[in-house]
């Protein structure tokens, strides 16, 4: 699809293509009692100097985060940063991204990509967290071993998204059906529970939303424990304006950035009503 196409399509996943575009969006978001977490659209990166300017373009993001006074955090993909290229490459450029969240005060979660990159990520995560505290990183309900993943990982401080996992997997190694996806989230979400741990459930899955909720309730999950998370311009139809007035903490994951291309047709993929909407808003706005 040539881009000039697909980017109407885009628009409404997409916070811009600058820094600032960005800001005054996760302003908005914030302004609305959001939370939110940026990220700078990208992935496999060949180039060290690209990998390398990425690296400084999210060092610099925190201070301009600080600078805003912005409730927002950062996410990134670790092939965006060096993995493509070497663990060694990554492990330094995400060792400057944590520096930079430390002397900001703030928090970077590491984003989990397809499968070939799993051990290396949850390296890349222990490597980190044995020098900084301020790291997270995200558990894919569709892959067997995530369960096992998590009780390993789990420590007092643990922090970890947990999501369904977008990318196409094989059926050794991932539930394919959407219930047992649902089910391995719960028990993940108990799990991480158990171990005394923070996560994000990341999901715009109403019926999985009530799951969580009413184990939220008959559990007394302390709220300092866990966050709603959604992607930008996913429509919700008033659940995250309720669950905020019922006092849950909700985080918008904000993506941005030139390379929206691959990020927008993966949404599209998802929901194809999309395009219907879309068309219809075009036609509306002339
Ligand atoms: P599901 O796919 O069942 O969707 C539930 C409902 O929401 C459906 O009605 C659907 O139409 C609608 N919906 C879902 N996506 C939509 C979209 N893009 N546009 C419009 N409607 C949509 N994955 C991963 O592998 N690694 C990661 O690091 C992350 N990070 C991440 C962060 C956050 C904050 C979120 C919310 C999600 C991710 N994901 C991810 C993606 C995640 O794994 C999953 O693929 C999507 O969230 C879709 O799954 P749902 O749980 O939302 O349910």
């Amino acid at each position: 699809m040539p881009k000039w196409i697909a980017k109407p399509f885009a628009r409404p996943y997409v916070a811009g293509e600058t820094f600032d575009e960005a800001l005054v969006q996760v302003k908005t978001i914030n302004d609305h009692g959001f939370s939110a977490t940026i990220d700078i659209l990208g992935e496999h990166v060949t180039n060290i100097d690209k990998a390398r300017s990425i690296t400084n373009q999210y060092c610099d993001l925190y201070r301009q985060i600080d600078i805003n006074q912005l409730d927002c955090n950062i996410s990134i993909k670790p092939t965006h940063v060096g993995l493509f290229i070497s663990l060694a490459e990554a492990m330094a450029n995400i060792a400057s991204i944590l520096e930079s969240a430390k002397n900001y005060n703030n928090f970077l979660r590491l984003d989990m990509e397809n499968s070939l990159y799993t051990d290396q990520t949850f390296e890349l995560f222990k490597h980190c967290k044995s020098t900084y505290k301020n790291v997270g990183v995200v558990i894919q309900s569709y892959l067997h071993r995530s369960l096992e993943d998590a009780k390993q990982l789990s420590a007092i401080d643990f922090n970890a998204r947990i999501c369904k996992g977008i990318y196409q997997e094989a059926e050794t190694i991932a539930f394919q059906g959407s219930e047992e996806i649902k089910e391995n989230f719960m028990t993940l979400a108990r799990a991480l529970s158990a171990k005394g741990a923070y996560a994000g459930y990341a999901t715009h899955d109403q019926d999985l939303i009530d799951q969580l909720l009413a184990w939220i309730e008959s559990e007394n999950i302390p709220p300092d424990k866990f966050e709603f998370q959604v992607l930008y311009g996913v429509p919700m139809a008033g659940r995250l304006e309720e669950l905020r007035n019922q006092g849950y903490k909700i985080r918008v994951y904000v993506p941005f950035g030139p390379d929206w291309f691959d990020y927008s047709l993966r949404r599209l993929k998802e929901n194809p009503d999309i395009v219907g909407y879309v068309i219809k808003n075009m036609f509306k706005n002339e």
